[in-house]
């Protein structure tokens, strides 16, 4: 961080201006260091949803919305999408540089070392009903994983924050491929790390005692792909609150449960789910034009869930990448007239001709094509979510280590404008009327 210039604020009391630094990062916009504002000037700043708030500096991962440009530690989505799988990618967010093959083997070999889970973290299955939700399972078992790994707990210690990421990113293909596995009520599978991660992931979903499985290598890697898309995304809603719960010193498994919970939000994560149950919803090309007006109605809570994003005002580039992974899948499946896929094309056409959409910078997000791919690789909607989770954890994770070894880091306590009623006298029971 560099300081360059000086913002002067004039607070129209007359008094002298009040100077804040400007700082430059390396990419994007500066920003004006408010830490000082409230102690010169009795003042705090006001942004409910952070729409202008940088919450922290990062060297993790970097979104330009008006060029849709994602960089995951310099590297632009579309090279690590085509030339790197998800293990390369979970070593680059992680350690901040793309691994050699030797040390790639070395973290593979260290995640395999961690794949299973403990033999009662598995009994916590029984306890929920068979159609518990993915997620909420999910949400339960990731945080019980603290009672399980007390060694590595001390979250000062470089050594165990990266164990207990080593931990979270091999036991959360394990812990949701068992409540996919459960709400079916077929056995668990365990893992077989002479797989890649995203055909072990399949194995865990999808094989059964008594059928011999082979996970399809193009779907595999399909799965592969949409794993490194999901990985990582700056500040965003699950990841602020990853960092915000990380920052009182919370155990890791809590504060990823936490991410996980949030992610949940149909605004967020799960809005795949939320998205391909919509163009079920919708069915027929002939019904677009009607959604799409309800989707311009401020009368009508209804969203066309899969497009907008907060810092996206151009093509998420995501998604772009998600529907060339549709176009292969579904080729590889001879699902090419796939209805539903046929039906987001052309909704996703008509909405990029709309006024509306166009004025407001409304584009298909990752999860406009995510959830039509899935669905074709065998994944039920419920999962889609979850697998979201699974691929975010290496990014949640990343960005919770980065924070806690800031040694400027604080605890994060937000302040607010008060507009309740202002102090009056309590009156004994009997006088009050
Ligand atoms: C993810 O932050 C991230 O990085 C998230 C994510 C990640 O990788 O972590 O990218 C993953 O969460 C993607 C987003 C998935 N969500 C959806 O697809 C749900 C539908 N989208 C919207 O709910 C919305 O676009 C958000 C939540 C994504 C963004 O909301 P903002 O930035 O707060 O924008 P807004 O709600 O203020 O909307 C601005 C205007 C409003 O209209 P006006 O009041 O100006 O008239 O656009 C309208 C909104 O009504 N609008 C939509 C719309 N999204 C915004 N209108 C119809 N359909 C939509 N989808």
């Amino acid at each position: 961080m560099e300081q360059k210039k000086v913002a002067k604020l004039d607070l129209g009391n007359g008094e002298q201006l009040i100077e804040l630094p400007i700082l430059s990062g390396s990419m994007g916009p500066d920003v004006i260091d408010i830490r000082k504002l409230h102690a010169t000037s009795g003042m705090f700043t006001y942004d409910p949803g952070f729409l202008s708030t940088a919450s922290s500096s990062s060297e993790i991962t970097f979104i330009d919305g008006d060029k849709g440009i994602l960089l995951y530690r310099g590297y632009p989505i579309e090279q690590l999408a085509e030339h790197c799988d998800f293990m390369e990618v979970c070593y680059l967010l992680m350690k901040g540089e793309l691994p050699t093959n030797d040390q790639r083997d070395k973290f593979v070999k260290s995640i395999n070392e961690h794949s299973m889970v403990h033999e009662q973290l598995i009994r916590f299955y029984a306890g929920f009903r068979r159609d518990a939700h993915p997620m909420a399972v999910t949400v339960g078992v990731v945080g019980a994983l603290s009672a399980f790994y007390h060694e590595a707990l001390d979250v000062s210690d470089a050594s165990h924050r990266d164990l207990s990421a080593i931990h979270l990113i091999a036991k959360l293909p394990n812990i949701t491929a068992m409540a996919y596995k459960y709400n079916r009520g077929h056995p668990f599978n365990y893992p077989c790390n002479h797989l890649s991660y995203a055909a072990n992931f399949m194995h865990m979903m999808f094989a059964v005692p008594a059928e011999e499985y082979k996970p399809n290598p193009v779907l595999a890697r399909a799965l592969d792909r949409i794993l490194i898309l999901h990985a990582d995304h700056e500040q965003n809603a699950s990841t602020s609150t990853v960092r915000l719960a990380g920052s009182s010193g919370a155990n890791p498994f809590a504060c990823i449960s936490a991410g996980i919970a949030c992610l949940w939000g149909p605004a967020h994560g799960g809005a795949n789910e939320a998205c391909l149950n919509m163009l079920e919803e919708i069915g027929d090309e002939s019904r677009i034009g009607k959604y799409i007006d309800r989707a311009k109605d401020s009368n009508d809570s209804f969203r066309l869930v899969g497009f907008g994003h907060r810092v996206y005002k151009n093509f998420d580039p995501r998604a772009k990448l998600m529907r060339e992974t549709c176009h292969e899948v579904l080729n590889e499946l001879g699902l090419q007239d796939d209805p539903l896929f046929k039906l987001a094309m052309k909704l996703e056409k008509i909405a990029l001709e709309d006024e509306y959409f166009i004025s407001r910078k409304l584009y298909p997000n990752v999860d406009f094509y995510s959830g039509i791919v899935q669905r074709a690789l065998g994944i039920p909607s419920s999962m889609f979510t979850a697998i979201f989770a699974t691929a975010r954890t290496v990014g949640w994770v990343a960005q919770w280590s980065e924070m806690i070894a800031d040694p400027a880091q604080k605890i994060g306590r937000p302040r607010q404008l008060y507009t309740g009623v202002t102090t009056r006298k309590v009156l004994p029971i009997s006088e009050r009327k």
